[in-house]
């Protein structure tokens, strides 16, 4: 382990929320979070078996964290597991690195992930001493957009035609907050 590499992540707490490290007892969840389409439309991310997603857990979600993490979000009242937060692409020398996020679909529609990434990103910016992070969506996915618009992100242009969904290419585009914006 070296000094640009994390062993723990502390518990974040919201009103309605508690964002926590994940452990091995949560690989089904992740594993079965990512087969639903609603997630892995957007976010890119399926696995095949369960082998595949032990392998991307093993990096993302279990210490140490060293270019990218991914923590857990858990209801308050009934510690349901119900998505998840990530800080991936981690640059330490220029202090940056990309936002990534995803929610059961019963749960949207409800503010949670607004509150959980205003914890979050304030956890990047003031522990972490983030100086930059940015956040890619589809220009199709409109709650994304409008998440990204209210947290203060700015956005910076469209990466044309990027990634290849449903059989066409879809521009993505790219947005980011830098520390002195966010408040
Ligand atoms: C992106 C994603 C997290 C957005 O979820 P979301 O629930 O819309 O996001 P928010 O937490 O910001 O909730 C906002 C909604 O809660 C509503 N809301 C606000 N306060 C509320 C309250 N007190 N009670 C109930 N609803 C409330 C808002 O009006 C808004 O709903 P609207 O869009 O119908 O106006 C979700 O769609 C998702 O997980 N998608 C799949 C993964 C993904 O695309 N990740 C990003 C890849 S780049």
């Amino acid at each position: 382990m070296n000094s640009n590499s994390l062993e723990i992540l502390p518990q974040l707490e919201t009103e309605r929320l508690i964002i926590r490290q994940l452990n091995g007892s949560d690989l089904e969840f992740i594993h079965a979070h990512y087969q639903r389409p609603e997630i892995s439309h957007f976010t890119l991310l399926h696995f095949n078996n369960i082998k595949e997603t032990k392998e991307y857990f093993d990096i993302s979600c279990l210490p140490p964290f060293s270019r990218e993490f991914k923590m857990g979000i858990v209801l308050r009242d009934t510690s349901e597991l119900i998505g998840t937060v990530s800080f991936l692409s981690w640059n330490h020398k220029h202090r940056n690195g990309e936002l990534g996020y995803d929610l059961a679909p019963e749960y949207w529609g409800k503010d949670l992930m607004f509150e959980a990434l205003l914890e979050f990103l304030t956890y990047l910016f003031d522990n972490l001493e983030i100086h930059r992070i940015e956040a890619t969506t589809n220009e199709n996915n409109l709650l994304s957009k409008k998440l990204l618009e209210r947290l203060g992100f700015m956005l910076e242009g469209t990466m044309r035609e990027k990634y290849k969904i449903d059989g066409y290419f879809q521009n993505e585009l790219l947005f980011s907050l830098i520390k002195s914006e966010y408040n």
